[in-house]
């Protein structure tokens, strides 16, 4: 793991926010190559679950809200975590986390047994909206995108003229104020969803929930994570919350542990049923078909941006030894990211830096690619050099422009460069004109 988040922070994959102030912890900043993936990880979600479906509509929510939002959904009251605190070194700590010494609970910081019972830590991050800082102005930042969603479900069912089953996606900001923020990015106090929430009649829940189970375990393969790095955990029963059917939990086998990358739960008509309760409103669904008026029941698959961009950098993160030019052994690191999700896709080169029709025929190169792509220009160093910094950066294809390019070794090559393969470091020869169609069919 110390070697994942030194590459991610001298590569620009992501760093410590407010670092020059000493930090903010659990807060992150993702830099250049960082929040290319991360965009490539929204998109291709987004492209999944709403652009290929014609059951599925988008929205994107305010993360300010009613705080009566909060108060229906259960927030308020119970989403808290148990907290005690370190007599000895006053250290406040996760009470369900807590390594244990001949039976009793333990400070991981000090190694003391004296803590305080446990309490109820609400998770919430409190605001006040408006010039007064009174408790008729207080809500929170959302600690999850799903309420947006439930409670604009009416509307958006009316606008999207979908019937059941169908289903209403967001990607965005949620802010939990953990106890302790830890592993990386992995547990943050900010950090994004993508949810969907899949309204559905109650007598389909179970079955829809297997079925996006399904769903949600071909995307990961999809963007690269192989099943052999992911567990399925179902919630036994007694474990699950008092208004869920039936809950997985999708985890990934991270170097610090399996821990969960997604939950998808069948929360029955909890939710509609609660807010619907609060706020007056009928957030039933008219079946046109049998005339029956209901609540509709939600599967909800909620996958963390934050922890699938970390489970993606730690699956495609690999070392070999290598010969260099002279035949010395040196270290490769690679991130062998699948190409759709590679933060850059093509690394162009010119052989020289100082002959300029090779650089021109690169740079032209790099202008016929842009539009599509994002690629990345480097004529800097020896080619080997080039091509190892964008193994590290993950970059699956890298285009030289050579003298056989531009036709100083006569005709037969004119027109062509070489396309090396990150992964089995294997060189091609294509004519200039064919390159764009290859990379996207790669790319897609
Ligand atoms: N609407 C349901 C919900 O929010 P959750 O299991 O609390 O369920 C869903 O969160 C996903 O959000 C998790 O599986 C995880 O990927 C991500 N997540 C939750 N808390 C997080 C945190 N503190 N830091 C990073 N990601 C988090």
């Amino acid at each position: 793991m110390e070697k994942i988040v030194s590459l991610c922070k001298r590569r620009g994959f992501i760093m410590q926010s407010s670092e020059i102030y000493g930090g903010l912890n659990g807060c992150w900043d993702y830099g250049p190559l960082g929040v290319e993936l991360k965009r490539n990880l929204k998109d291709f979600w987004w492209r999944r679950m709403v652009r290929e479906r014609d059951d599925v509509v988008g929205m994107d929510g305010s993360i300010l809200m009613n705080r009566q939002v909060w108060v229906a959904s259960g927030h308020e009251a119970t989403f808290s975590d148990p907290m005690v605190d370190c007599r000895n070194c006053k250290s406040r700590l996760r009470a369900d986390q807590l390594p244990e010494k001949d039976g009793k609970r333990q400070c991981p910081v000090c190694g003391s047994l004296d803590l305080t019972e446990p309490r109820a830590f609400n998770l919430m991050f409190k605001t006040y909206v408006g010039a007064t800082e009174d408790e008729s102005a207080v809500t929170y930042l959302r600690p999850e995108t799903a309420q947006a969603i439930f409670v604009q479900f009416k509307s958006i069912l009316e606008v999207a003229r979908k019937r059941l089953p169908f289903g209403i996606a967001q990607v965005g900001k949620a802010f939990r104020n953990e106890i302790n923020p830890r592993n990386f990015t992995f547990r943050s106090r900010e950090f994004e969803q993508m949810e969907l929430e899949y309204f559905c009649r109650p007598e389909c829940g179970l079955e829809l929930l297997e079925y996006w189970l399904k769903e949600r375990l071909k995307f990961y393969e999809d963007i690269g994570i192989c099943s052999e790095l992911l567990h399925i955990h179902k919630i036994p029963p007694e474990e699950c919350a008092h208004y869920s059917k039936g809950t997985y939990d999708i985890e990934f086998a991270f170097p610090f542990g399996v821990q969960e990358l997604e939950g998808v739960a069948y929360r029955t008509d909890y939710d509609l049923t609660q807010h619907q309760k609060a706020s007056g409103k009928s957030l039933e669904y008219f079946d046109e078909e049998t005339k029956q008026r209901f609540v509709p029941h939600v599967v909800e698959p909620s996958a963390g941006v934050d922890r699938t961009v970390l489970a993606l950098i730690c699956a495609a993160y690999s070392e070999e030894m290598v010969a260099d030019e002279k035949g010395k052994l040196e270290t490769r690191i690679v991130l062998k990211f699948h190409p759709r999700m590679a933060p850059i896709k093509c690394g162009i080169f010119p052989l020289l830096k100082n002959n300029e029709k090779l650089v021109r025929q690169a740079r032209e190169i790099v202008q016929i690619l842009r539009p599509h792509m994002m690629v990345f220009y480097d004529e800097s160093g020896a080619i080997g050099r080039r091509y190892r910094r964008q193994d590290e950066a993950g970059t699956p294809f890298g285009v030289t422009v050579d003298f056989d390019t531009i036709g100083e070794n006569g005709p037969t090559n004119e027109g062509t460069v070489t396309v090396r393969e990150r992964d089995s470091m294997k060189q091609q020869r294509i004519p200039i004109v064919e390159l764009k169609a290859l990379l996207l069919e790669r790319i897609d």
